[in-house]
């Protein structure tokens, strides 16, 4: 099935993606007024397909809507109920789910306009398979400075900082741009990021300046449960450039190694230990993660 092709759900209606459309007036087109979620759906066993913490990602969109001051237009029930029914309709066996609500279409004003509906959208498209090669090898990234505003922890769809500096680092031949401000880490321009320093995992913590990741919860998670030893603290640049390993985390490249930065090699130059380790937990959790789903599934009466 091609992309475009997907069902989407738009304001209440199923439609296929390419004929789906929303005024030219709607404030995400104009302001970039919105919040998004983008949820990860794997076929982890043969013939089970789940997303993974679906209920998580719903709950940090409830809490941008709220710091936005958009009225959620669905329970977080709701939300995993139409999520089941957007993985029902597209087949696909690794998608990604979108999932946008604008502030709603009015005359433009920068002011709130009173007694909108938000638009709403749910769709999704194929997910490729990450590149076996970038798990063996790793992949490049470079640093640049944190030009972005000061409430990156809400996801919201102005996203026109992250984009330039993803396309630089598109430009430099590299997967990610890192980015530091006021001399730390921060995260990535569309991934969080964790360093590996002495056998301990590290994250910087969260805070107005970078994304909560569901990811980067999932791995923090998973390390503890498992024993690994964690830190969550400020991490200085100098910290990042001598770590012996560095991971990008988002739904979309779940836990990646990054080998070069800034052209140099990241510890040894290949892909760690740590990282390999944490890679097979992360691939257990979306199985057990799934487990929980197919116990939601019955709920929403669809086939278990
Ligand atoms: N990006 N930081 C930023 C700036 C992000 O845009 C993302 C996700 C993350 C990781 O968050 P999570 O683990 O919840 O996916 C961190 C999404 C996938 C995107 O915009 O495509």
């Amino acid at each position: 099935m091609d992309w475009q092709q997907a069902s989407c759900f738009l304001n209440g209606e199923w439609k296929p993606l390419a004929e789906a459309n929303v005024s030219v007036l709607d404030r995400g087109f104009i302001f970039g007024d919105g919040i998004y979620e983008l949820i990860p759906v794997d076929e982890v066993e043969p013939g089970m397909r789940a997303p993974f913490r679906a209920r998580a990602h719903f709950e940090r969109m409830s809490r941008g809507l709220a710091a936005i001051g958009i009225d959620n237009p669905r329970s977080i029930d709701g939300w995993l109920e139409l999520l089941a029914q957007v993985i029902d309709v597209n087949r696909w066996p690794r998608q990604s789910v979108y999932v946008q609500v604008t502030r709603g279409v009015a005359r433009r004003d920068h002011v709130f306009p009173a007694g909108v509906t938000p638009t709403v959208l749910m769709t999704s498209w194929p997910w490729p398979a990450i590149a076996t090669e970038q798990l063996e090898n790793g992949v490049a990234a470079i640093t640049h400075a944190d030009e972005r505003w000061l409430h990156c922890d809400i996801k919201s769809i102005s996203l026109l900082g992250n984009v330039l500096m993803r396309q630089l680092a598109s430009e430099r031949d590299a997967a990610e741009a890192i980015l530091l401000r006021d001399g730390f880490l921060t995260e990535g321009s569309s991934t969080n990021v964790f360093i590996v320093s002495g056998a301990r995992i590290v994250a910087p913590p969260k805070s107005n300046l970078i994304l909560p990741g569901i990811t980067y919860d999932a791995v923090l998670e998973i390390a503890r449960a498992r024993g690994a030893a964690c830190e969550v603290r400020a991490i200085p640049e100098r910290e990042l450039r001598t770590a012996d390993e560095i991971w990008l985390t988002s739904s979309g490249r779940e836990v990646l190694p990054v080998t070069s930065l800034d052209g140099k090699a990241v510890g040894t130059g290949s892909v760690g230990p740590v990282f390999r380790q944490m890679h097979a937990w992360y691939q257990q959790a979306k199985r057990d993660d799934a487990r929980v789903w197919r116990g939601l599934l019955p709920a929403f009466q669809r086939a278990a």
